[in-house]
Parts: structure tokens; sequence; C-alpha cells
């Protein structure tokens, strides 16, 4: 495997890969890596004959009271785990060489994609993700790119701006990688205490709820998204941001019963820690 913190180093290695006739695939990351992020570097390098793992904590969409100096950083460890998982390349530039001065130029999706859920309290992150991910996308030039269902926003503002864009890559969403007993791994989980972490079990638990009534013929997002609100509220170490719902692709709003795909989607904080999950209804 090859630590590259590169542009330049980087480049040349994909340009001869491509030359061979060689795939490439690409997991974009910041590191901390647990087995969500293990499952996207495998089904890369089942999938692709060269698999460039990132590892950049994107500092640009973090908000000036988020954890950016916080956030956990393991850069051996990281290594390690995505050698044994089919990594070829792990890139991880410094942040000077990704934004070399203080004007920038952004790659912003516009709308209510980037304003419902995380956007609300996080005006930023977005343009943050969606301008770093083109920066990966043209310095590596993927054949397929690998992103995880847990970050279901994410991945709808990557598909438009992909879409918009014309970015010649495949995107594949993994499904979301849990703890034996529900909770979604989070490189933030480390955070919890034991009671959050017993209490935050209850986001799984009024998931799976919404998908029983799904199940059970229920079609009003209204109605799933009150029994999923009042299971959260019920527990009182967690604080609710959001429980919301949207029809899929591209996070569309239903008043009505829906036929199709609709995102069941929370983020709580339990103590100082925030935590997304979501479930897809209709799949
Ligand atoms: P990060 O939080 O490190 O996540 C990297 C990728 O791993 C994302 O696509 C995320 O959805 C996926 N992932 C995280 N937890 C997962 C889980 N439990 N199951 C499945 N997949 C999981 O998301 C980011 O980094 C950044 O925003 C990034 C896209 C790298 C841009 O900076």
């Amino acid at each position: 495997m090859i630590l590259c913190t590169d542009v330049k180093g980087l480049r040349k290695l994909v340009k001869d890969t491509g030359k061979k006739g060689k795939t490439i695939g690409l997991v974009p990351t910041m590191g901390a890596l647990h087995e969500g992020h293990i499952s996207l570097i495998t089904a890369c390098s089942r999938e692709n004959d060269l698999t460039i793992v990132s590892i950049f904590v994107n500092p640009v969409q973090f908000g000036p009271n988020e954890d950016f100096d916080q956030y956990p950083r393991d850069l051996s460890g990281d290594c390690q785990k995505a050698e044994a998982a089919g990594a070829d390349i792990i890139f991880t530039p410094d942040a000077g060489s990704l934004y070399p001065g203080k004007d920038m130029t952004w790659v912003e999706t516009t709308g209510d994609i980037v304003k419902v859920l995380c956007g609300r309290t996080r005006p930023i992150h977005f343009r943050g993700v969606t301008t770093i991910i083109a920066k990966l996308f043209n310095i590596t030039m993927p054949d397929k790119a690998y992103f995880g269902q847990k970050d279901a926003q994410q991945v709808e503002v990557i598909r438009k701006m992909v879409n918009d864009l014309f970015f010649d890559v495949e995107l594949h969403i993994m499904p979301i990688v849990r703890e034996q007993d529900g909770l979604a791994k989070s490189s933030r989980n480390i955070y919890l205490n034991k009671e959050e972490r017993q209490s935050a079990l209850v986001l799984y638990k009024s998931l799976k709820c919404a998908q029983s009534l799904f199940l059970q013929g229920e079609k009003n997002l209204q109605t799933i998204c009150s029994a999923v609100h009042d299971m959260i509220a019920a527990e009182p170490l967690g604080s609710i941001e959001y429980v919301e719902a949207y029809l899929l692709p591209g996070l569309i709003p239903a008043n009505e019963e829906f036929n199709g795909r609709a995102l069941v989607a929370v983020a709580v904080r339990f103590g100082t820690t925030r935590l997304i999950d979501n479930v897809i209804l209709g799949e």
C-alpha cells in the first residue's frame, strides 16, 4: 500500500493506472475508520483494480462551533485497517495543499436539498462536502466512488452534484453498518458515556418502529414521523434536533400518502454528542 500526501504524485499514479486500462475506485473518508468505512473499502477493492482511500478531516465542512479540533484522528491505525480491507493507496493531503489560499472556489448545491435535515443547523456543511468531493473526484478520476447510506442527505446532495456537473463517476451507496445492538457505527460514538450509549439505542428502535408501521400499511409520513418522535422524546437523555421524512430521490416533501421510496431521518443529541440515523421505506 502506498501512502500519498501530495496531489501531483497521486495524479501521476492515477494517470498511469488509467492508461493501463485499469479501473479506479475512491472511498472518501475523514479517518477514525470503523466497520462502516471498512465496508466501503472492501466493496471498492472487490469492484475495482485500484482502491484509493482518502483520509482528510475537511475543515470547510465544519461550522465554527463544531468539533473540527476534537474530531478523532488515528492515521497509523487507519492505514493498517484500510490496507487489511484492500486499499492500494491512502491519500492524506494537508489542508494547505487542498485549500492553498484564503480565496476559494466553492462547489455549492443550492435549494431545499441542502436546507432541510442537517442543513437547518449546519448551513455551510454541504457546501464544504461538495467542494471537497469535487476536488477529490478531479484529483483521483475514479470510475466508481463509495459512500454510506448512514449520511443519507450527503448521498442525495452528492448525487445531485454529480448529475448537475456531469462528473463521469458511478456512485455506489452501501448500507448502514451497525453495532450488534443496532446503534449505527460512527466515529463520534466514542464520546458517549455509558448511559448515553444505552439511551442512543432508541434511534434504531424508533426507526425499526417506522419500518414496521410502514410494513403494516401506514403510508402517511407525518404519522410515521410522529411515532418516531414520540419514542425518542420518551428517552430522557436524548434531545431531538429533527425527525423528518422526505421522498427519494432528491428529498422531496410529501404531504399525502406516498408511493415509492421515502427517507425517515433523525438527528438527536445525547449530552454533547450529536448522532444521526435513518431508514429507507419502500425499498
Ligand atoms: P466520514 O464521516 O469519515 O464517512 C466516510 C464515509 O463512510 C461516508 O460515505 C459515510 O456515509 C460512510 N459511513 C460512516 N459511517 C457508516 C456506517 N455506520 N455504515 C456505512 N457507512 C458509513 O462522510 C464523511 O466522512 C465526509 O463528509 C466526506 C464524504 C469524507 C467528505 O469530507
